[in-house]
């Protein structure tokens, strides 16, 4: 079972049983969702390579089609199928894929490191005095909704209320389901407020691009990048800290100079796929991965998490070597590389900056995860520090971001 209490409290074991499988294995990933799960690397580069065998088209799942998927089943707000890049093949996701590539171009990246500083340094200003945080909740989870929520054009009266339908989009329980017809709302409002009134930012960049998409199309592609974005880098920052906090080794060397955050960050892609399992394939007709049979219709996800940690890939291949699937492969790899690194980067050295002496307080060595099938992500990440005082944080700090 990929979801559930017990896969997110071991999921090395579950990962382990599917191995046993073979190249891929049956996983349920939702109740009453079955879906095949490649783990080892080198199927999941031929996979996600095979165009002609493999659709991305969401429409093509037929247990869905047949009524067999719980109507409220809480894999369908990623997997269920939308007008957006990640749903589409050939012609119609180049089109789709040549405005999200585009605008994602257009941020600037001093601007966005700027960006990151300055609502890193909004979240810190929260916590400073305290002496303790969850670095999750307090620090990784908002992080990447503030910093989105400046690149979407959102109005600063706005930016609460997108924060509080992130938040509810992005927790795995019944709030979801709110939080994107919220979000949708929102997202639909700006592009209006953007039709009138174009700035520079990702929302007036899509509506205006040449591709010429429709409101609907521009909505769900923003959806999209939000959706695939924001959880992945509260992850992935909340892994790179950990293994700096945790990790003594790491901890010396990063204090004397010799390692530095953006090789934490590789090592915990490498070990930690912020996308646990997902790159959700259809086979176009019945066919043979690696000796495994696939039946045309059926989701077929690519555990990054596992492929990463594939026993079968070359031993010491080092921290440099990026040919792990963290970003996945083919034409829909991660199309927000430099960004998503940037600020995860900038967070986590603004964060390390300011509460240079944190700790962890938990003892325990293994983070228990959120629920669900898609995401690695820690439930919380309590720490302490001593407690500072607000005037070492530079004097705008407090003015922005949200209540
Ligand atoms: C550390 C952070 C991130 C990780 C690990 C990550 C990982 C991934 C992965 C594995 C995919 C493939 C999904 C699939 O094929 O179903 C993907 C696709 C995508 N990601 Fe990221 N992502 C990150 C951050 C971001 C950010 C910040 C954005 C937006 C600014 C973004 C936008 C997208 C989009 C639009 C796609 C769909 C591309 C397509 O289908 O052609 N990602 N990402």
């Amino acid at each position: 079972m990929l979801h559930g209490p017990a896969f997110a409290a071991r999921p090395r074991a579950v990962y382990e049983q599917l191995r046993a499988q073979g190249p891929a294995g049956w996983a349920e990933i939702a109740p009453q969702v079955h879906a095949l799960v490649v783990t080892r690397h080198r199927a999941a580069v031929t996979l996600l390579n095979d165009t002609r065998t493999y659709s991305k088209d969401a429409r093509l799942w037929k247990a869905l089609n047949n009524g067999e998927i719980p109507e409220h089943s809480p894999v369908l707000g990623m997997m269920a199928w939308r007008p957006s890049v990640l749903y589409t093949d050939d012609e119609q996701h180049a089109r789709l894929r040549w405005a999200m590539d585009d605008c994602l171009a257009r941020i600037n990246p001093h601007q966005l490191r700027e960006t990151t500083r300055r609502s890193a340094l909004t979240l810190i200003a929260r916590i400073i005095d305290k002496g303790r945080a969850d670095l999750m909740g307090d620090f990784a989870d908002i992080l990447p909704m503030l910093v989105f929520a400046e690149l979407l054009g959102c109005p600063p009266e706005k930016t609460a209320r997108m924060v509080h339908a992130c938040q509810d989009l992005i927790s795995a329980g019944p709030e979801a389901a709110r939080g994107a017809t919220d979000f949708a709302g929102l997202l639909y409002e700006l592009i209006q407020m953007r039709r009138v009134r174009p700035g520079q930012d990702l929302t007036s960049w899509m509506i205006g691009h040449a591709a010429e998409l429709s409101d609907d199309e521009a909505l769900n592609q923003l959806f999209c990048a939000v959706g695939a974005g924001i959880i992945p880098v509260a992850a992935c920052t909340a892994w790179t800290l950990h293994l700096l906090l945790r990790d003594d080794d790491y901890a010396g060397n990063l204090a004397a100079g010799t390692l530095t955050v953006r090789r934490a960050l590789e090592k915990a892609l490498w070990e930690r796929s912020p996308m646990a399992n997902f790159s959700v394939h259809y086979a176009r007709y019945d066919t043979v991965l690696h000796g495994v049979h696939v039946p045309g219709g059926v989701p077929i996800l690519i555990s990054h998490a596992a492929a990463n940690t594939d026993p079968a890939l070359p031993q010491g291949l080092g921290y440099e070597n990026r040919s792990h699937l963290a970003w996945s492969a083919g034409p829909h790899r991660c199309p927000a590389i430099s960004q998503a690194t940037t600020i995860v980067q900038t967070g986590v050295e603004t964060v390390l900056d300011q509460l240079w002496d944190m700790n962890l307080t938990t003892t325990d060595p293994e983070p228990v995860l959120r629920h669900g099938p898609f995401h690695q992500c820690p439930q919380s990440m309590p720490v302490s520090f001593r407690p500072k005082s607000h005037d070492r944080l530079p004097a705008n700090t407090l003015a922005g971001g949200t209540s």
